[in-house]
């Protein structure tokens, strides 16, 4: 059986503003106090699980135990088919230290190049970790197209090329909520809230 979050201080494991205004808004419904590991102050670990899930125990496990509070982390990415699975673990360092996103996405575009498989996911890993080092992980995933050039001013990252399926706008276009409904965060999110805190 998973362990549940009891109530409390939430610690999010994350510097990335665009995600914890996310996880705070999945969250919003249950009586979590979010407070961001960026609030804290907490050092950011680097990365170095080859894995989604690997890298959201990391970044989770080390917030858990520098502020003694269960810590919530959230590794994601965006996994391009014609690539072979890249940028995927890499997607923020695609961006570079300044996270330009708009150097990533051209990035994308030009090494998708003369390939006609368009297909890509998002990946999202969800990790639970407590200061005792217990940690319950999820994984969800959304399927669509890449679509360039970029389209849409609304959430973050790679939303502007991203085409879920059967969909024609980019998650960039989409109301934050119609994302929240469908996104990879989301679909981790429903596993983890089932199994950690209803
Ligand atoms: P990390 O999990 O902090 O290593 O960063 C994951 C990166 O993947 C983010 O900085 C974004 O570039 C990208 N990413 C993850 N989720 C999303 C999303 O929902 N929309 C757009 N980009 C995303």
């Amino acid at each position: 059986m998973s362990r549940h979050f009891t109530g409390g201080r939430l610690v999010v494991a994350s510097h990335n503003q665009g995600k914890v205004r996310e996880i705070r808004e999945l969250l919003a419904s249950f009586k979590a106090d979010v407070i961001s590991a960026g609030e804290l102050n907490l050092p950011e670990p680097e990365e170095t699980e080859s894995t989604f899930i690997g890298n959201a125990k990391l970044k989770a496990l080390a917030a858990a135990k520098a502020s003694g509070l269960p810590a919530l982390s959230d590794d994601s990415g965006l996994a391009v088919s014609a690539l072979d699975g890249a940028p995927g673990i890499y997607s923020a360092r695609w961006a570079g230290p300044s996270k330009d996103f708009t150097a990533a996405m051209l990035r994308v575009e030009k090494e998708m190049a003369g390939t006609a498989d368009r297909s890509a996911k998002f990946v999202c890993a969800l990790a639970l970790c407590w200061p005792d080092s217990h940690c319950e992980v999820f994984e969800g995933e959304v399927h669509g197209t890449l679509s360039f050039p970029p389209r849409g001013t609304k959430g973050f990252g790679y939303d502007p090329i991203f085409v879920p399926v059967d969909l024609e706008t980019t998650f960039a276009e989409m109301e934050p909520a119609a994302k929240h409904a469908m996104s990879h965060r989301a679909r981790a999110f429903a596993q983890l809230v089932a199994a950690c805190f209803i």
